[in-house]
Formats: structure tokens, sequence, C-alpha cells
């Protein structure tokens, strides 16, 4: 039977695998971005994701552990979700708005992955773990509030307005 500590190392594997495909991912979005605003996000979400690894490796290496090197199934699904929105035909606010949508799915997950981590690192009083994941929680969240405010700071206005004008 695992222990506790066996499935915190299953958990963060499984989020080292999902930060991987993310950094694999992300540039494709900055290039897929119209908004100017959307492609910074994506670009500093970009720095970020490279940072949250090393945080990562650095969990490992408290734990004297290293990821197990199996995919994160999930996150694998949602980017080719994300993927196939940008074949799409659509116009540029309607594109970003199907970036945001899939990147917000993509947070979320993490948002979940994170909690649920930290509170397994805390229960076990692992509390170095826990500071570090919870500093890059701190930032997947930020990450997704930037993304409602691009999308609700008239990215969606401006879609519905092209589209209006698209079909006179
Ligand atoms: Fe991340």
């Amino acid at each position: 039977m695992s222990t506790f500590r066996e499935l915190l190392v299953e958990q963060l594997s499984d989020i080292h695998s999902a930060e991987t495909q993310i950094v694999q991912a992300l540039p494709k979005m900055i290039d897929a971005a119209n908004d100017p605003d959307l492609k910074k996000a994506f670009s500093h979400h970009l720095e970020e994701t490279r940072a949250q690894i090393q945080r990562l490796e650095e969990a490992f290496g408290e734990l004297g552990e290293s990821p197990t090197g199996k995919a994160c199934q999930g996150m694998k699904g949602l980017l080719k979700e994300g993927e196939e929105a940008l074949d799409t035909p659509v116009a540029g606010p309607l594109r970003d708005a199907l970036l945001i949508a899939g990147a917000q799915r993509v947070e979320h997950y993490e948002i979940s992955a994170y909690g649920t981590a930290i509170a397994w690192a805390k229960q076990l009083d692992l509390d170095e773990v826990a500071d570090l994941l919870d500093e890059t929680l701190e930032e997947e969240s930020a990450a997704d509030e930037k993304l409602t405010s691009i999308a609700e700071g008239g990215l969606l206005e401006a879609g519905v307005n092209e589209e209006a004008v698209s079909r006179r």
C-alpha cells in the first residue's frame, strides 16, 4: 500500500508534467493571440511557468525525490482542446476569447492541483514544500484574474462588435 507521502510525490509529478506541457504550449498561444495585452500576459506566464518548474524541482529536492515522469493526461486533454479551438475560423477578438477560455481552464486545473498538494504537504508537516507550492498558487491565481480582466476589459465587446460588422 502506498503511503501518503508517496501519493504527494505522485501529485507533484503530475503537476511537474502539466507545467512542462504548458511551457511547450504557451509559445503557440503567444503567436496566436491578437490583443497585445493578452500576448504580454501569456509571455509573462511563460517566464513564470519556467520558474514554477524550478520551484517544483526544489520541492522534490526537499523530499529527496524526483518526478516519476508520468505524463499528466488531464493537461494533455486541456491543451489538445485548446489547439482544436485555434482551428476555428474566427475574427481576432473571438480568437482571443477562445484562447482565454482555454487558458483559464488550464489555470483552474492548476489551482486545484496546487491546492490539494499544499493541503497534503501541510498535513505531512512539510512546511518548506507547502511554502514553495503556495508561492506558485499565488501566481496561478493572479494569472487567472489577469485573464478575466483582459476578457472583461473590452475584448468580449470587441468580439461582439466585429461580428455585428461582418454580418452587415
Ligand atoms: Fe503553472
